[in-house]
C-alpha cells in the first residue's frame, strides 16, 4: 500500500476533510503541509522574526517540534494564515519545508504505509511523481462559508465578508507567487466540491484510489 497521494487546492476547498477521510478509510499517513507553514508563521510572530528574514525563518523550520503544532486555534486563525502565506513566497524557506515534507513521506513509504500530503504545490513541485493527484476547488463564497463555520466552531468570532476578503487575498498571493504557485498539475483529477456532498467527494476519490491500488 505504498501509494503517495497529493491533494492540492485553495483554502476551504475541502482538502483537509478529504485527506482525513481517506487516511481513516485506507490507514494512510497524513501530512497537512499548510500546518507546517502555519507553525513556522506562529513561531516567527512569537519570536519577533520578520516575514522576510530568510535566515531566522529557516532556523525556525529546522527546529520545529511536536509542541509547535499544538496551539491549534492560534495556528488556524486567519491572521496566522496571512503570515503563513507571506512566508510561503520565500524560495529558501519553501525549500527547507519541502525537505521536511519529503522526509515525512519517504519514511512512511519505506515502511510500506501510504501517504497523503495536502497543500498547494504537492502534485507540481514536492511530488510531481505522486501516484495520484487531486486538485480541489469550490467557489470563493462556498469556501468562505465553510471557513466561517470552521472558525465559529473553534469559538472564534468572525464576519462573513471579512473571511471572504481575507481568503481571496491569501489565494491571490498563493496563485501569483513566483516560486511554487498554487495550481493544478496537468495530470491531477479536478474535484469541484461546490455542489458535492462530503460523501460524494470521498466516493469519487476512493474510486480513483481503488483503481490505482488494483
Ligand atoms: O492550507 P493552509 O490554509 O493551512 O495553508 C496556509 C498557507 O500556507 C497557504 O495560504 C499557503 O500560503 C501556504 N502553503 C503553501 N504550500 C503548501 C501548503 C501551504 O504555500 N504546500
Amino acid at each position: 500500500m505504498s501509494i503517495l497521494i497529493a491533494i492540492d487546492g485553495p483554502s476551504g476547498a475541502g482538502k483537509g476533510f478529504l485527506s482525513q477521510a481517506l487516511c481513516e478509510k485506507y490507514s494512510f499517513a497524513f501530512l497537512d503541509t499548510g500546518l507546517l507553514f502555519r507553525a513556522t508563521a506562529l513561531k516567527s510572530t512569537l519570536k519577533g522574526v520578520a516575514v522576510d528574514d530568510n535566515k531566522g525563518l529557516i532556523e525556525i523550520v529546522k527546529n520545529l517540534e511536536p509542541s509547535d503544532f499544538e496551539p491549534i486555534n492560534e495556528l488556524r486563525s486567519e491572521i496566522n494564515g496571512q503570515v503563513a502565506s507571506k512566508i510561503a513566497v520565500l524560495p529558501k524557506v519553501r525549500a527547507a519545508l519541502v525537505s521536511y515534507m519529503r522526509n515525512f513521506a519517504e519514511k512512511r513509504l519505506k515502511q510500506g504505509v501510504g501517504a497523503v500530503l495536502d497543500g498547494r504545490d504537492i502534485g507540481t513541485i514536492v511530488y510531481p511523481q505522486a501516484d495520484l493527484k487531486f486538485f480541489m476547488t469550490a467557489t470563493p463564497e462556498e469556501r468562505a462559508k465553510r471557513r466561517l463555520k470552521e472558525l465559529q466552531n473553534r469559538g472564534i468570532p468572525v464576519i462573513f465578508e471579512e473571511v471572504l476578503q481575507e481568503m481571496i487575498q491569501r489565494d491571490r498571493r498563493d496563485r501569483e507567487r513566483q516560486d511554487s504557485p498554487l495550481m493544478a498539475a496537468e495530470d491531477a483529477i479536478i474535484i469541484d466540491t461546490s455542489d458535492m456532498s462530503p460523501a460524494d467527494v470521498v466516493a469519487l476519490a476512493s474510486e480513483a484510489i481503488d483503481k490505482a491500488l488494483a
